[in-house]
């Protein structure tokens, strides 16, 4: 650590709270993650650390399929590969026939909402917090099929305004209500479950981009209320990337259609007809990664024994602690909404290109990324802020990983350079 004010006092100013649960073993975290111990990583919101588990079972699938070939290792498998449907379905409170396989959240999200079949008349209130490819996937289909696109109002913390939504929900027009829980351009957390109230009530449909969220924060299908449910297995599930999956509300499967069928969801009849997967396995297609699958599995069951309420607690005192240290630096601005509480961390330093700080913590083993407006442009672009640093730890970033982060930006921050 340089001589600069150091992370300790700042941090200490802001200690975590007692964690209900299980504590998270930081120690332990680090020494089944081996990444963890080569820099100090924080970007989970990009795509974390994975454990040895979920490498190993990666490795020996394709070790598997090196030997025996990819459809004979994925039939071996078979009674894994279903486990990781049950596992998926655990973690958020689903059935695990509501659990659909994707490579990403995108594809997660487009798939379910063309399944939708959104038409003129209809209308799409999406949140300020809305991800780059959904919020162009939303605006093509505005554009091209005439479907009303209403950004969702927002109150002072940026979140959606609840009474808001209500007033726009009322006029009766049927509406499809798109939510990012927590976005990728700030540590905003969306109230889900009261959107969900409101949706259900005047009867719309409700999709949660839950792609920051699971693994995070405590996410309920149930108690939120959302029809859909997308998520990325390589963020704060610490699983491969080019893994996601997708929840559908059993009661909408017969509503929802694949608008491209898949040999793996549906089966071909006759020479003019075939009939889907009574299933969410209806929205998937035959390929897929095995291996990143079975490594997905294994992420979601050690996610569900580190126990999600202990690992949201952990995960949001660091980030409280981390805006604290960033807040009292000179020269250091936290760019996220006012009482935010969760583990994405945004910031500003004066006089210095997010990009070339990131550059510069990466020089001190400090990994974060900067995130432009043209991911969030409702967000960043409505806020003015065309960039910002964003930083994100898990339960593997120790204290000596978060005081390099503060005495880093401090250093940045008063023009030190290595
Ligand atoms: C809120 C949010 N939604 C969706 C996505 C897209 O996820 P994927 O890259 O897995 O498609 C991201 C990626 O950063 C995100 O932050």
């Amino acid at each position: 650590m340089n001589s600069l004010p150091t992370a300790d006092a700042a941090l200490a100013a802001a200690p975590a709270p007692p964690v209900d649960g299980p504590p998270i073993d930081v120690a332990a975290e680090r020494r089944r993650t081996t990444g963890s111990t080569l820099a100090s990583h924080f970007n989970a919101a990009g795509a974390a650390l994975p454990t040895h588990g979920v490498v190993a079972a990666i490795v020996e699938h394709l070790r598997l399929e090196e030997t025996k070939g990819g459809y004979e290792a994925a039939a071996e498998r078979r009674g894994r590969l279903d486990d990781v449907y049950a596992s998926a379905a655990t973690l958020i409170g689903a059935e695990s026939t509501e659990i659909a396989l994707f490579d990403s959240a995108s594809t997660g999200l487009r798939v379910m909402l063309d399944a939708l079949r959104p038409q003129r008349g209809q209308r799409i209130v999406a949140s300020s917090s809305t991800y780059v490819s959904h919020a162009l996937h939303l605006m093509s289909l505005a554009r091209e099929q005439g479907i009303d696109l209403v950004i969702a109002p927002y109150d002072e913390r940026r979140r959606v305004d609840i009474a808001a939504l209500e007033a726009l929900l009322s006029d009766g027009v049927p509406s499809i209500v798109t939510v990012a829980h927590v976005p990728t351009s700030s540590g905003l957390v969306e109230p889900a479950a009261q959107i969900g109230e409101v949706v259900r009530r005047y009867g719309g449909t409700y999709i949660l981009d839950a792609t920051q969220s699971v693994g995070h924060l405590s996410v309920d299908v149930e108690e939120i209320g959302c029809d859909i449910l997308v998520t990325t297995g390589r963020k704060f599930l610490r699983a491969p990337r080019g893994t996601g999956f997708a929840y559908v509300r059993d009661t909408l499967q017969d509503r929802l259609l694949p608008t491209a069928p898949d040999v793996r969801g549906a089966r071909w009849t006759s020479s003019a007809s075939w009939e889907l997967d009574a299933s969410a396995r209806r929205y998937e297609t035959w390929e897929g990664a095995v291996a990143a699958r079975l490594g997905l599995g294994v992420a979601l069951d050690e996610a569900i024994a580190r126990g999600i309420p202990s690992t949201a607690q952990w995960l949001v005192a660091a980030g409280e602690r981390l805006r604290a240290g960033l807040a009292g630096l000179d020269g250091v601005a936290v760019a996220d909404p006012p009482g935010t509480r969760s583990a994405i961390v945004t910031f500003v330093i004066d006089g210095v290109a997010p990009a070339d700080a990131v550059v510069e913590l990466a020089r001190r083993g400090v990994r974060v990324v900067s995130v432009p407006a043209t991911h969030g442009q409702w967000d960043l672009g409505d806020r003015g802020v065309p960039s910002v640093v964003r930083a994100s730890p898990h339960v593997y970033n120790d204290e000596a990983d978060l005081a390099a982060l503060v005495d880093g930006v401090a250093a940045i921050a008063a023009g030190v350079t290595r």
